[in-house]
């Protein structure tokens, strides 16, 4: 099966040079074999090939199939009136502390069946993948003991075979405390880590291994010992760091390596440091800060200054950010935490897969994904600027065209 998208008016490859950050090619053509990319690159020195399908791109703009580094789409039921609350002066943190938030969604949650969850999960990620969105991360976390954490992430494996999409699985079982260990949090994180993280190594159920290191969550030192099993067990590591205070989380993220850290709302000049010197991506997510009406906003400047490898999510949740337009994050990336137009665009696909340890995605050229979206649009910039809009004409998801 090749698919050969012709006549591209501009093709964005995202392979970054320091006068092209966006790695954009005139008049261009994409080859697709299989699952991956064959040739990206000027009309003129595409090879001659057979295809099995050719679409014309009339001019438009084409991209990678964007990334969403952080998800916690595995969720049922809503949170609706907590919003209300907050509208009135409650705060996040106070809902956390006071039982609900994350536990309200955590009731949903265990008393949905793995196929309820399974189909919430799919439909969500297909009005995804519709919007040109084709690799998500998507966390576990509302299910908070051994049964529940593993239905939720089976729910997760089963979306992702179901949608054929680049799935990336995380089990962030430190999520919140659930009720039934309130008030003896050490004792839930030690079933963090002696049966729930196990037990998800032992099914192969996720990559990753999440934190949410928070007043009313969990400690720095509760953080570290999740963090350090799961790396004994072989996860991989991201962090919920410094979104609503300053905890140290980023800095035990560097200490230990993770491949990401997230929200850094609170981080200071220093934690920056230490993120580059490790070689931590940062996330940002200024779809939850917006949504939470955060006054302090996420240093999105500092970290593009500093030279670190910046990735943008949604954050998509029931509680801090009912958002999962990506693009529409991207924008809110440039005017409310201080991105640069191009870093948002880089954040939102090759930063992204860096962000998830998948450097194949988020870019187009020989061998990467075959992941790819046609505009609606001459160039990609509507993508930042004009919000709300769907942006995406066709996608094209592992080499094959997503059927509407
Ligand atoms: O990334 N901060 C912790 N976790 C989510 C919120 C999840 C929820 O409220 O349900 C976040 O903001
Ligand atoms: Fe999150």
């Amino acid at each position: 099966m090749t698919l050969v998208v012709a006549n591209i008016g501009r093709l964005y490859t995202m392979q970054s040079a320091p006068d092209n950050p966006l790695g954009v090619i005139e008049d261009a053509e994409l080859h697709l074999e299989g699952d991956r990319v064959l040739f990206a690159g000027p009309r003129q020195h595409a090879p001659s090939i057979t295809a099995s399908e050719i679409l014309n791109a009339d001019g438009r703009a084409v991209m990678p199939g964007m990334v969403d580094c952080h998800t916690h789409t595995l969720f049922a039921g809503d949170r609706a009136g907590e919003f209300a609350l907050r509208s009135k002066g409650a705060t996040y943190a106070q809902i956390l502390e006071a039982g609900g938030g994350i536990v309200n969604t955590m009731r949903a949650v265990r008393a949905a069946s793995e196929d309820e969850l399974t189909d919430l999960c799919a439909d969500r990620l297909m009005a995804m993948a519709r919007r040109g969105v084709c690799a998500v991360e998507v966390k576990s976390g509302y299910g908070l003991d051994v049964e529940n954490e593993l239905k939720s992430l089976r729910a997760i494996a089963r979306a992702k075979e179901r949608t054929g999409l680049d799935v990336v699985a995380t089990c962030l079982a430190a999520h919140a405390v659930p009720p039934e260990y309130q008030g003896r949090t050490d004792d839930y994180v030690t079933l963090v880590c002696d049966e729930i993280l196990p037990a998800v190594a032992d099914a192969n159920l996720a990559t990753f291994c999440d934190v949410f290191i928070e007043q009313g969550a969990f400690d720095l030192a509760q953080g570290r010992r999740v963090l350090e099993r799961a790396k004994a067990l072989g996860f991989l590591l991201r962090v919920h760091a410094e979104q609503l205070s300053w905890q140290g989380g980023a800095k035990l993220a560097a200490e230990l390596f993770a491949t990401s850290v997230s929200h850094l709302e609170f981080c200071t000049d220093e934690d920056i440091a230490a993120l580059k010197d490790a070689g931590v991506c940062v996330e940002v997510l200024a779809g939850a800060q917006v949504f939470l009406g955060m006054e302090q906003r996420i240093p999105g400047a500092k970290f593009e200054q500093a030279g670190l490898t910046v990735a943008v999510g949604s954050d998509f949740n029931p509680g801090s950010a009912h958002i999962s337009d990506l693009a529409l994050c991207a924008g809110l990336a440039v005017t409310m935490a201080g991105l640069s137009a191009e870093a948002a665009l880089l954040g939102i696909t090759r930063a992204g897969g860096l962000a998830l340890a998948r450097p194949e995605l988020g870019r187009l050229a020989r061998g990467t994904k075959g992941h790819a979206v046609v505009l609606d649009a001459e160039t990609i910039w509507p993508l930042v600027y004009e919000w709300g809009a769907p942006h995406a004409r066709q996608v094209i998801v592992g080499g094959r065209l997503l059927r509407r």
